[in-house]
């Protein structure tokens, strides 16, 4: 695309198998399309251990880990790619407190989600996490550059 720099910044957001099954991906879909952000990627599948061993990296020491690989291959997610200016700090702000409990009303965790292990949504923590985690996720083809007119230049 031709959009400028500023507003090709992209974020990586999976719908937690927890949201798939509670039929909430519409809901998190809506809350992007309505912010402003352009969908470049997205698909259902289910995850497997290499892969959230790639993505998860940082945690595989962590005590919670089993539960949360267990929880994170228990049913299909959805991975999606959102791109447009500041979208991974955007997000983050977006999805709320790792935190259920400090999450705040009207982020996605601060609406849908009681505990940390059942947190309904992942977002990308920075500009450079995002690129690595968009490569495991998806195929450089599977990224598709689309104009979407005005709607780049509202902010
Ligand atoms: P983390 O990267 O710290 O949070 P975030 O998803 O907000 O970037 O942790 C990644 C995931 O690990 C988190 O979304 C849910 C899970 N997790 C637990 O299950 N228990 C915990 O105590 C923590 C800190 C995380």
């Amino acid at each position: 695309g031709s959009a400028p720099p500023e507003l090709q910044e992209k974020t990586l957001v999976l719908v937690k198998p927890d949201a798939v099954q509670r039929r909430l991906v519409g809901n998190v879909i809506q809350r992007f399309e309505r912010r402003g952000f352009k969908l470049v990627a997205m698909k259902l599948l289910q995850a497997d251990q290499g892969l959230l061993d790639k993505h998860y990296q940082q945690l595989r020491q962590k005590p919670f880990y089993p539960a949360l690989l267990a929880y994170m291959t228990s049913g299909p997610l959805v991975a999606m790619v959102w791109e447009g200016y500041n979208v991974v700090r955007s997000t983050r702000a977006m999805v709320g407190d790792t935190d259920s409990a400090a999450a705040a009303a009207g982020t996605i965790r601060g609406d849908f989600s009681m505990h940390v292990s059942r947190n309904v949504v992942h977002a990308s923590d920075s500009v450079e996490t995002a690129q690595r985690e968009i490569g495991f996720w998806f195929q450089r083809d599977e990224l598709v550059a689309w104009e979407s007119g005005d709607r780049d230049y509202t902010y």
